[in-house]
């Protein structure tokens, strides 16, 4: 099938490389010219295992293309995906300007190229009533026959490929039954179960889903407040907890909150839009609070040992928002950062990624080290912030001898307690003993 996707973001690269190496021809569109102008040249601009080697294989085989315009991206295809951000306004409401201007974009040139029979997917997620808005957008500019059909992605950064070849399940949501099978065969050679339902329920599947498992974390991280209290291991609760399949034992890592460009966008847009039918999702506030306090934990953790952080130099582990990927919007390590340097601190930090990225948000105070080892030269504190595998086989006790004083507050329960003890450090972990 010939297909166009609209948004070269990680949505929209990923979805578009998956779906030419399942046989279709995608053509990617962007309005952002340097950057289709750097894929044109093989340059992939976000870091995603198994990307590239889509990228490559299909372009090379004349199934996958980029462009900027949509008229060229529209030409051969009949089925149009949408995969443009839906950043937050101020106020926690999806942004939908890029949504509307991708619909208007498709709808006139729908009409422009006299189509037939166009199917139009959101990947991106947006609130319930998006669809709808969509349908009538398109309608404004073109009389021709088309569906609007939401799809929504569950891929995680770092993995997305993986996640979109192997999917837990396929969502399709319409109101027309017809269209809703075009794009479910567009996955056929994937296996994965697949729900057919109407487009609102759709639409309301991928937030209840990311707010779901926002709640799994906030709802873990308050455990682990208590067991520090108690004398409790949160790492063991969340082991026996996760037996149980009711409860499943994915989501429970105690950590220092949630972060990434979706589940704090995600949640609060939900809470808005419920909001906005009035009625106040209770539950979605607290997990928005728990997860701001978490952050705040490791702040007061490093005030145990150190009384102030004043020009003390603390050196940061990690920048991006998880492990595997170099992307730092809303990572819980640049919060952690801005709020030691509020309170007067010198920030050193590391990451083995996403330093560039990182570079872009944080102000020219912080000083980027090469190596941990470097990073830990004199400094009061060492803070864990991304659970990067690779820090655990740090020299632990060279870094020790390193300090001028040896605490470290670990925010992803990364080492091994007894052992950073026993090199001399002041450890604090998460939800531990
Ligand atoms: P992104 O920021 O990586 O990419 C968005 C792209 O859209 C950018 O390249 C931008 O230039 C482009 N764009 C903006 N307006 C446009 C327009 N009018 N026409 C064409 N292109 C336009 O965003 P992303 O992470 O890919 O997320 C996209 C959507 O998918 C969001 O709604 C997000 O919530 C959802 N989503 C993201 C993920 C994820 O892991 N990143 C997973 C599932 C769903
Ligand atoms: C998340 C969802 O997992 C995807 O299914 C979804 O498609 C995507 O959001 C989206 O809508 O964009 P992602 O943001 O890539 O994917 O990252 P996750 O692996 O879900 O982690 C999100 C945050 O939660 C990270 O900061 C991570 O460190 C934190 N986390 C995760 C925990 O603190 N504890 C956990 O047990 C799991």
């Amino acid at each position: 099938m010939n297909i166009s996707i609209i948004g070269a973001g990680y949505v929209g690269l990923v979805t578009g490389a998956s779906l030419a190496e399942l046989g279709h021809t995608v053509t990617v569109m962007d309005i952002d010219e340097e950057r289709i102008a750097r894929l044109d040249r093989g340059i992939i601009p976000i870091h995603e295992p198994g990307l590239n080697r889509f990228i490559e294989k299909n372009t090379g085989d004349g199934r996958l293309s980029f462009t900027t315009s949509t008229e060229q991206a529209v030409r051969d295809a009949d089925v149009h995906f949408i995969c443009v951000w839906t950043p937050p306004q101020e106020d926690g409401t999806a942004d939908l300007s890029a949504v509307r201007a991708a619909a208007r974009a498709l709808g006139r040139e729908f009409s422009a190229q006299n189509k037939k029979d166009q199917i139009i997917v959101t990947k991106s997620t947006v609130p319930v009533g998006t669809g709808k808005m969509i349908q009538k957008i398109i309608r404004e500019e073109f009389k021709g026959d088309y569906a609007v059909v939401s799809n929504p992605e569950f891929l995680r950064e770092g993995q997305a490929v993986a996640d979109m070849m192997h999917p837990d399940r396929i969502v399709v949501g319409s109101n027309n039954q017809g269209a809703a099978e075009v794009v479910l065969s567009l996955y056929e050679k994937i296996k994965a179960p697949a729900l057919v339902v109407d487009l609102e329920t759709a639409e309301m599947i991928k937030y209840a889903a990311n707010a779901f498992l926002a709640t799994k974390i906030s709802f873990i991280n308050e455990v682990a407040n208590v067991c520090e209290r108690v004398g409790a291991d949160v790492d063991m609760v969340a082991e026996g907890i996760g037996m149980d399949p009711r409860i499943g034992k994915h989501f429970l890592k105690a950590g220092i909150g949630y972060g990434g460009s979706c589940f704090p966008k995600d949640v609060r847009a939900l809470r808005q839009f419920a909001n906005h039918e009035g009625y106040d999702f209770k539950l979605l506030k607290s997990v928005i609070e728990v997860n701001e306090q978490q952050r705040a934990t490791v702040v007061e953790k490093l005030l145990r040992h150190l009384d102030d952080v004043r020009d003390k130099d603390i050196l940061v582990l990690g920048l991006a928002f998880k492990a595997h990927t170099d992307d730092v919007r809303e990572s819980a390590a640049i919060d952690i950062i801005r709020r030691l340097q509020k309170l007067g601190a010198r920030v050193r930090a590391y990451d083995p990624l996403a330093l560039i990225n990182a570079q872009r948000v944080l102000d020219e105070n912080v000083t980027y080290v090469r190596h941990p080892h470097d990073g830990s030269e004199g400094a009061d504190a060492i803070v864990i912030a991304t659970e990067w595998p690779e820090f655990r086989d740090l020299d632990w006790k060279l870094i020790k001898s390193k300090t001028r004083t040896p605490v470290l507050v670990d925010g992803r329960n990364l080492l091994n307690a007894q052992e950073m003890k026993k090199h001399g450090f002041k450890y604090e972990g998460v939800g531990r003993k």
